[in-house]
């Protein structure tokens, strides 16, 4: 039993790659080695598998609970900042429960709420946008993410609070946005306080302040408990009881509204921006969207857009070409298996690749192409396009995430005349642990549109 096709760059070099350059360094390992390879990112001592092979994502997948575990990660790089009773860290049984108390909320009547709480946002933050200004599309769609969030997840509402935590949480998020400030993260011996000034520091300092005015949240809300107008996930989780009649403690309740907003509030707003960026750089898509759309009449419900067609092709070709996520959290092997003719010994660590998943050839011809029509022309397995994970830690949020973006960008465009200002196109670069557009796609503001009276839509399939 051995490790499946090593990947021979130095392992130094790999770590830069994988913080600086990680798209390059993916596309470069599977020029060698298709559908599995093993990189040394983290070292040598911790190799992991990387997997984009559809089949073997169905193995792995659909079985993570047993051959193949979904374990948390108690020393995991996000630890610091979500702490340890993070849904994200927890395992088993305990992880089992807290997703099922948090799912539910992201379905159902919940959405036709938060449907009007995403379109009351969009106005607002689009509004305020000058005619002929220059705007980066990723700023804007940050602030309609994270003001969501904190209304839907929080429960939260304009106010010195909500801007104080509003303000927390981005100036905290950005501390880790250059490929440098991320490596903070990645490496424990880098995770020194050397005063305020000092990078760790600063987070340290900022993380105690933000926890404040998390806490002072929670203790307010507690004694509101009874109010029925509370449809929001804080609210939900102070009310929940484990099996022995316990309820969640304040920091449990802080770790887990932390872990939503950081898992949820720059994966949004990055999809969405990138959604603005094809539609304006291929202006005949925004041209098929916006028959699709016309064709609803005016004010559609929320409901009714989320099912339109080109609309949901638009969004998962966003979603397929540049996935956000690079990678699903990790799995772990338990018993010896085979997986695409490799014998794996127990505690292997797999990642399965979305990235180069979404970029197979057989799958996805021309697959740096943007073409929504291949979301029309075919249905792909949860095993082919996976955007959002799959198995037991599939994203929680899946439902929310894609509500919001097709409201936000359905809204937008039928709503704006938006241009973009470069001409040369947006490179993806990291971002945190996203994949985000480098220069945050530069926009202009020309006005407002007249939406165009048609009676039919022209996608049909
Ligand atoms: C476009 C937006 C989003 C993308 C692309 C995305 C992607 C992902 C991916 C790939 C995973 C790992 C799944 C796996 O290992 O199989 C994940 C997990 C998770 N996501 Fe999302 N996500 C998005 C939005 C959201 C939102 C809006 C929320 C919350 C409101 C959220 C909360 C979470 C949480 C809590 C987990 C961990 C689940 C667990 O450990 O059981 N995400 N997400």
């Amino acid at each position: 039993m051995s490790l499946p096709n090593i990947v021979s760059i130095p392992v130094l070099k790999q770590r830069y790659q994988w913080i600086a350059e990680p798209l390059s360094f993916l596309e470069q390992a599977v020029k060698l080695h298709p559908n599995i390879f093993t990189a040394q990112i983290f070292g040598a001592k911790q190799p992991i598998i990387f997997v984009n092979h559809p089949q073997a994502i169905q193995e792995i997948y659909s079985n993570d609970r047993k051959i193949f575990t979904a374990p948390g990660n108690p020393d995991g790089v996000l630890k610091p900042l979500i702490g340890e009773y993070s849904l994200m860290l927890l395992d088993g049984e305990p992880h089992k429960r807290q997703r099922q108390l948090i799912m539910p909320q992201f379905h159902g009547e919940r959405m036709q709420l938060y449907g009007e709480i995403i379109s009351n946002i969009t106005d607002r933050v689009f509004s305020d946008i000058p005619q002929n200004k220059a705007f980066t599309a990723r700023d804007i769609t940050s602030d309609i993410s994270l003001s969501i969030m904190l209304q839907v997840v929080f429960g939260l509402h304009e106010g010195e609070r909500y801007q104080q935590i509003k303000h927390g949480i981005i100036g905290m998020m950005d501390l880790f946005r250059s490929p440098l400030a991320f490596s903070l993260l990645l490496f424990p011996f880098l995770q020194k306080d050397l005063g305020a000034w000092s990078p760790w520091g600063n987070f340290l300092r900022r993380r105690e302040m933000l926890d404040k005015l998390l806490y002072a949240e929670i203790s307010e809300r507690r004694s509101q408990l009874n109010d029925p107008n509370r449809v929001d996930i804080l609210s939900l989780l102070m009310s929940a009881r484990d099996p022995e009649g316990n309820s969640m403690t304040d920091k449990e309740l802080r770790d887990e509204m932390m872990t939503l907003l950081v898992a949820g509030y720059e994966t949004t707003a990055t999809a969405m921006a990138w959604g603005l960026y094809w539609l304006h750089h291929k202006p005949i898509l925004r041209s098929k969207l916006l028959e699709e759309l016309d064709s609803l009449g005016e004010n559609p419900d929320p409901v009714t857009i989320f099912k339109q067609k080109y609309l949901t092709a638009v969004c998962n070709e966003t979603l397929r070409i540049y996935p956000v996520a690079m990678t699903t959290f990790e799995r772990q092997v338990e018993e010896p298996v085979e997986l695409l003719g490799h014998k794996l010994k127990p505690e292997s660590y797999i990642w399965g690749c979305i990235y180069l998943l979404h970029h197979r050839e057989d799958l996805y011809p021309d697959s740096k192409e943007f073409k929504p029509e291949r979301f029309l022309e075919r249905q792909f397995s949860p095993y082919e396009f996976m955007p959002f994970g799959g198995g037991v830690r599939r994203c929680v949020g899946y439902a929310l995430a894609l509500f919001e973006m097709k409201l936000v960008l359905a809204h937008v465009v039928s709503r704006y005349n938006l241009e973009l200002l470069d001409d040369k196109p947006e490179k993806p670069q990291r971002r945190g642990v996203t994949i985000a557009p480098a220069r945050g796609v530069r926009m202009k503001m020309n006005g407002i549109r007249v939406p165009q009276k048609s009676a039919v839509p022209v996608i049909s399939k």
